[in-house]
């Protein structure tokens, strides 16, 4: 298929891509979170093209992105609890599970009874939902299993020659996918994967937030995290990301150890003075400075990729608190769940 790639989106771009979103194409296009492969939500086929698209199992669902919070009566049944946490987060990197109306085809929720809706920020993205007239339904535009697409650039390198445009908007503003959650009751909150909107603000609403089992642990046979997609490997660079977990004295002393070795990387902070110099180190970032490392960690995994001598990759294990949950969550799937205490 030839991809129609257009770097700067003005006008007339939106204006093609909204057209070819409404005949059953598919666009990607940036967000505010990682780029997106979107397709017209109210069309079972167009949603069938996406999974080919990314070579996705088709019982992940796609979340579906709105241009205003209150579309999504037409959609799924909202609630008091829906309107809370869109007037303090929507338009922005929240996604919100509900159950869905007749609108949406099971083809899009891969078989579930419930829809995640999200708004975005972008003003690409919501001028293209406007465009459209429908929802998008949208999963980030890496090929299954890569990091998500947080430039232009990794857009092209995985969906050229698979979908019908590519439109682009610099690199992402926060490079983590859309917090995710699902509503328990009035004050509960589910969190079923953690990003820019953190569990502390969640609570600073008001709610009480459990955070599923799969955000920080690798689940057993058997067990099914709520939100189908964390089941998957995901994230992950063709070497193999291994996490250590202590202070960072330590941490750089076992770095360094490896350092005749050319077939190991290191992903280290601007403060490893010792390592960060070194052919194979790449800096994700002050070591306080979670939301650059938020921005960069996508980025950072696949440009391991290019250099194929690269067997493993030492990380530091990322805090839980803040955005970091959710660096730690992605992280810890990079790593397919490998820590070293140290
Ligand atoms: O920031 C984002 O959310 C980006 C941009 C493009 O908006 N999109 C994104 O989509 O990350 P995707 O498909 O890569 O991840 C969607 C996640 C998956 O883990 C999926 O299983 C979960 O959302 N999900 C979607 N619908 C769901 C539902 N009805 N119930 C539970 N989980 C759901
Ligand atoms: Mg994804």
């Amino acid at each position: 298929m030839k991809t129609e790639i257009f770097e700067k989106t003005d006008e007339f771009v939106l204006k093609k891509a909204a057209n070819a979103i409404k005949s059953g194409g598919l666009v990607a296009f940036p967000t505010e979170t990682v780029y997106g492969l979107g397709a017209n939500a109210l069309m079972e086929d167009a949603a069938k093209k996406v999974y080919a698209a990314k070579g996705r199992p088709s019982d992940n669902p796609l979340i579906i992105h709105l241009a205003k919070a209150s579309d999504a009566e037409k959609y799924c049944f909202t609630s008091d609890v829906f309107y809370r946490l869109a007037s303090a987060f929507m338009p922005g990197p929240l996604t919100v599970i509900m159950p869905k109306k007749d609108t949406i085809p099971y083809g899009v929720t891969g078989g579930l009874d419930t829809v995640a809706v999200r708004v975005p920020s972008h003003p690409i993205a919501h001028h293209l939902i406007e465009l459209s007239g429908c929802p998008i339904a949208a999963p980030s535009a890496n090929i299954s299993g890569r990091p998500s697409c947080t430039s232009f650039e990794h857009v092209v390198e995985d969906m050229d020659g698979r979908i019908d445009m590519i439109i682009g908007g610099g690199e992402s503003e926060i490079g983590l996918e859309s917090t995710i959650v699902s509503i328990v009751d009035a004050d509960h909150l589910k969190l079923l994967r953690p990003g820019k909107i953190t569990l502390e603000m969640l609570e600073n609403e008001g709610f009480d937030v459990s955070i599923d089992k799969a955000v920080t642990e690798k689940l057993s046979d058997g067990e099914k995290p709520l939100a189908p997609g964390m089941k998957y490997r995901h994230y992950a660079p063709r070497a193999e990301v291994v996490l250590l977990s202590g202070d960072d004295e330590a941490v750089e002393k076992y770095m360094l150890s490896f350092t005749d070795d050319d077939s190991v990387a290191y992903i280290c902070f601007n403060e490893y003075e010792r390592i960060k110099d070194l052919k194979n180190a790449k800096i994700v970032g002050s070591e306080l400075d979670l939301e650059t490392q938020g921005r960069r960690i996508f980025e950072i995994l696949r440009e391991f990729d290019t250099t194929p001598s690269i067997k493993t990759i030492f990380a530091k294990l990322p805090p839980k608190e803040g955005i970091g949950l959710a660096i730690f969550n992605r992280m810890l799937k990079a790593a397919g769940y490998r820590v070293i205490q140290l």
